[in-house]
């Protein structure tokens, strides 16, 4: 009865550390987590004290040397016990095995949190929602008309169909025709003067969202990162050391403003597969 309690505790430990994976696989809430640990811990804790308390030997035995040879009822006593210690040590084995069984799911568990200390692997780091002809839109999903943005203004944008994509807000900004310096590749990425740059800043991803029309710059307010519009967005102060990647535009026979393609290159901070 007391070998069974003991089972029976490392046994919910064991199941509740496959409800914490699950719960966590399946991003369940963070109390549903906690709780499937605490039950795990706590159980397989309660498990160890029961095991010390009752199936672990409390005796202590002296066993006085005599002299030799022993009589025939110490000889069957010494028989006794062995074969009452080989009963013991089959128990052990048999609580060993749950013990174990808990241990390795809580050790398992244990490993699921490491996926949350990085980004999620996969292509998903290097592209947005934006693809060739992607429609812009704002936030609201209307779309974007040439004539609808006088010279100085700015506006958060979207690809059509993916209003509030965090990875592909995007700030779309009319400067005068002309002031934009493109470097070669990109001479008509901006058309009219409209360009467009990621809204994500490529120091620690927070959105750049105040434009200084008068210097062409973009401000981020984190960290007060400066970036120059009309030269291809690169910082000119602060801790970003990289530019906003641009997305080239394009106009269609209806006078919409379309992605010619995603951005120039991956948004967002810097990560270890970057140049
Ligand atoms: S996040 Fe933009 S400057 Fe730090």
């Amino acid at each position: 009865m007391k070998l069974f309690a003991i089972a029976v505790t490392f046994s919910i430990s064991l199941i509740a550390s496959v409800f914490f994976m699950i719960a966590y696989a399946l991003n369940l809430s963070t109390q549903l987590q906690g709780l499937g640990l605490f039950v795990a811990l706590g159980a397989l804790g309660a498990g160890i004290v029961l095991w010390a308390l009752y199936a672990l030997p409390q005796r202590q035995t002296v066993n006085a040397i005599e002299d030799y040879p022993s009589d025939e009822s110490d000889r069957a006593g010494a028989e006794e016990t062995l074969n009452r210690g080989t009963g013991e040590l089959e128990r052990r084995s048999f609580i060993m095995r749950f013990f174990f069984g808990a241990i390795g799911a809580l050790g398992l568990a244990a490993l699921f949190p490491f996926r949350s200390l990085a980004p999620r692997f996969g292509r998903g780091l290097y592209h947005t929602k934006w693809t060739s002809g992607s429609r812009l839109v704002r936030e609201d999903g209307t779309p974007v008309k040439v004539a609808e943005l006088a010279v100085g203004s700015v506006v958060t944008v979207f690809p059509d169909g993916a209003a509030g994509d965090e990875s592909s807000q995007t700030l779309l900004l009319r400067v005068p025709p002309g002031t934009i310096q493109a470097t070669k590749g990109r001479a008509d990425w901006a058309p009219r003067g409209y360009v467009a740059f990621s809204k994500v800043c490529t120091h620690a991803g927070c959105p750049v969202g105040l434009y200084r029309a008068s210097s062409f710059e973009l401000l981020c307010p984190c960290h007060q990162s400066v970036f120059d519009v009309v030269n291809e967005a690169r910082p000119i102060s602060g801790p970003a050391s990289r530019a906003l990647p641009q997305l080239p535009l394009a106009i269609d026979s209806e006078g919409y403003l379309r992605a010619q393609n995603d951005f120039s290159e991956p948004i967002g901070p810097g990560f270890w597969q970057r140049s």
